[in-house]
């Protein structure tokens, strides 16, 4: 199968991309004191800028919403300068970059709250697993504490001065999480909503949250500025749903009347934040379930080679493939791809915190090349 699909160019809203190889949000937990972007971090990013996008890091919207220790956020002022620094990093490289924005909901720890509070959700319903404490501690999860109704415009303006803050960091737009059993996924899964509100039960209350968020964001910055990622049939978290395809037809038909720059699937086969090897964890395809009911461009993640992932974009199903694992281990992925290159392997021991190693240094072509 031939690749030259991934470098044909592509409009995504207010983006335009040189190819169509993006590299998605990957949390590494290597930001600062205060969650604040380091001159380490920028280099990381610039490396990969040959990206047709970047996508940073699961970032949190506020102090509420971090869940792992040396998780960057976006809601301070030191923060948004510590971004720029990484977006002109970027942008000086001729990449583009999006901000992907989260709030943990359950899957943080009262630690990140300077006076102990417990994590918020829809429902006070205990996730399975452990927490990252901010001191990097493994413990139990808590049982978070059920947001009120009337929080909930609170929360909604919060990811939208995050949306602006990444705005002013000099971003090119703005992806909201919307995946991986995060705040906004807690509300739309029934597994994790009990709520009686007119934001639990039906399907269409299961979504009004993610709904308000994104319409709010795009008033402040524009539709063709905002995205969101969605993981229909992913069970991080312990989510589920008890009709995930009639749901997400709603969400995706609902947000396809919005006019995103795009919307990014990411498929169940690579659940566990494509932590799982294998290929097993759910047979269900969302780019071939869901597609068609958004009329926007569509990216889609999970499990791809080049030439799956190519033969993804020539049959439809995408406009665009994101590379995961794939990009952490290799900035000059493009060049990479483009060449047929061996790939450098992926570590996973260095995925989560650390400095440079497994981070910054992983070798590109021309070094490779060098040292022979
Ligand atoms: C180390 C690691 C961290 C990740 N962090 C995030 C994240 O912050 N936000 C997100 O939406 N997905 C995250 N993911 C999921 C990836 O964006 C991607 O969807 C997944 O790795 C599947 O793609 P792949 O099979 O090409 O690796 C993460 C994955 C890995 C391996």
């Amino acid at each position: 199968m031939s690749v030259d699909i991934l470098f044909t160019p592509i409009v995504l809203g207010a983006l335009k991309l040189p190819n169509r190889i993006v590299m998605p949000a990957l949390t590494r937990m290597r930001a600062g004191p205060g969650g604040v972007p380091t001159a380490l971090n920028a280099e990381y990013y610039a490396q990969r800028a040959s990206a047709g996008l970047n996508i940073t890091e699961a970032t949190a919207i506020s102090v509420q919403g971090h869940g792992y220790p040396n998780m960057p956020g976006i809601h301070s002022a030191a923060q948004v300068a510590g971004w720029h620094a990484v977006t002109d990093a970027v942008h000086e490289c001729g990449g583009r970059i999006v901000q992907q924005i989260v709030h943990h909901g359950r899957w943080s720890h009262s630690s990140y709250n300077p006076d102990g509070s417990l994590p918020v959700a829809p429902s006070a319903i205990t996730p399975p697993g452990h927490a990252y404490t901010a001191q990097s501690a493994q413990v139990p999860y808590e049982t978070p504490r059920a947001l009120e109704t009337s929080e909930l415009p609170f929360i909604v303006a919060t990811f939208r001065q995050a949306a602006r803050n990444a705005i002013e960091a000099g971003f090119d737009a703005v992806e909201v999480h919307g995946a991986n059993g995060f705040l906004l996924d807690q509300f739309l899964q029934d597994g994790s909503n009990h709520r009686t509100d007119e934001y639990g039960g039906s399907i269409e209350n299961r979504s009004r949250l993610l709904l308000e968020v994104m319409d709010g964001i795009s008033n402040d910055i524009g539709s063709d500025r905002l995205a969101v990622r969605l993981s229909p049939h992913g069970n991080l978290g312990g989510l589920s749903d008890s009709a995930t395809i009639p749901h997400f037809n709603y969400v995706i038909t609902e947000l396809s009347k919005r006019r995103l720059a795009y919307l990014h699937l990411i498929e169940p086969r690579a659940s566990s934040a494509g932590i799982a090897d294998d290929a097993s964890v759910d047979s269900a395809d969302n780019a071939s379930l869901f597609r068609g009911l958004f009329a926007g461009p569509v990216v889609t993640a999970g499990g791809y080679t080049a030439p799956t992932g190519a033969q993804t974009i020539s049959s439809g199903l995408a406009d665009a493939v994101a590379f995961g694992r794939m990009f952490i281990a290799n900035p000059d992925l493009v060049e990479r791809i483009r060449k047929s290159a061996p790939l450098n392997v992926f570590d996973r021991a260095t995925s989560y915190g650390g400095g440079a190693r497994g981070y910054t240094d992983y070798p590109r072509l021309m070094e490779l090349a060098d040292a022979e």
